[in-house]
């Protein structure tokens, strides 16, 4: 069967003091309509999980994305070394310089992506759900109560592991680019590059993402991708 784009159920996030684990609605909830999310760039299809080993719709993708490496990633309570502090990684606003795209295939959790007003978006993934999120987009991720998500990451080239958090990120090329192709082109005003931007350094550039525990090691352990389980391959992205 061909792979054909879903709908995403999203709402506009609340910036109360509750755990970052629970769904931030307003009352009433103040849903975003998923085209708004299509026009920010945001994909996903809805894919079986059972098999992923020969899934047609799943190689569907691949072809057309061009991804030729994936890994199997859990994020949960003893499942990820520091997984404390990966988790407040995870939700610290940041990009990437190549798309992020997540098949789940257990659990369950949040995505949190900036619209076009700079408010944050909220939408929930499980089980099935392949998401893609654009290079540029700024964004994070957090669990929900279930304290545990299994996903796929797929990857058109081997991952370098970047995380640009924000406002360095502002002044990539990636970052301009993604403002130019969605966020110029909608009708709506927002803020598109922090007024931060002009203060960074390519130092602290430097400096913050070496922090982030990224490094030419990483990659190179990455086996000839496949999939296989992550036990041996805590790498320290989901989101
Ligand atoms: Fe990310």
């Amino acid at each position: 069967m061909a792979a054909e784009l879903q709908s995403l159920v999203a709402w506009e996030f609340n910036p109360s003091d509750e755990d970052q684990r629970t769904d931030h609605k307003y009352t009433p909830n103040r849903p975003v309509p998923s085209r708004c999310l299509e026009e920010l760039g945001v994909l996903r299809w809805k894919i079986d999980v059972q098999n992923t080993e020969s899934n047609p719709a799943l190689e569907e993708i691949k072809q057309m994305r061009g991804y030729k490496f994936w890994e199997t990633v859990t994020v949960a309570p003893g499942k990820l070394e520091n997984y404390e502090a990966k988790l407040a990684q995870f939700f610290t606003e940041h990009l990437h310089p190549y798309d992020e795209s997540r098949l789940i295939l257990e659990g369950s959790g949040y995505w949190d992506i900036r619209g076009i007003n700079g408010d944050w978006i909220r939408f929930h993934v499980e089980k099935g759900d392949l998401i893609v999120l654009p290079p540029g987009m700024y964004h994070r991720f957090t669990l929900d109560k279930q304290n545990y998500i299994k996903a796929l990451l797929l990857y058109t080239e081997v991952p370098t592991r970047v995380d640009v958090m924000s406002p360095e990120g502002d002044k990539l090329e990636v970052r301009k680019d993604y403002v130019n192709k969605f966020l110029n082109k909608l009708g709506c005003p927002g803020p598109t590059l922090s007024s931060a931007s002009s203060n960074i350094t390519e130092e602290s550039f430097s400096s913050r993402s070496s922090d982030l525990g990224y490094d030419s090691e990483i990659t190179a352990k990455l086996p000839a991708l496949s999939l296989q389980d992550d036990s041996a391959l805590a790498i320290p992205t989901v989101g």
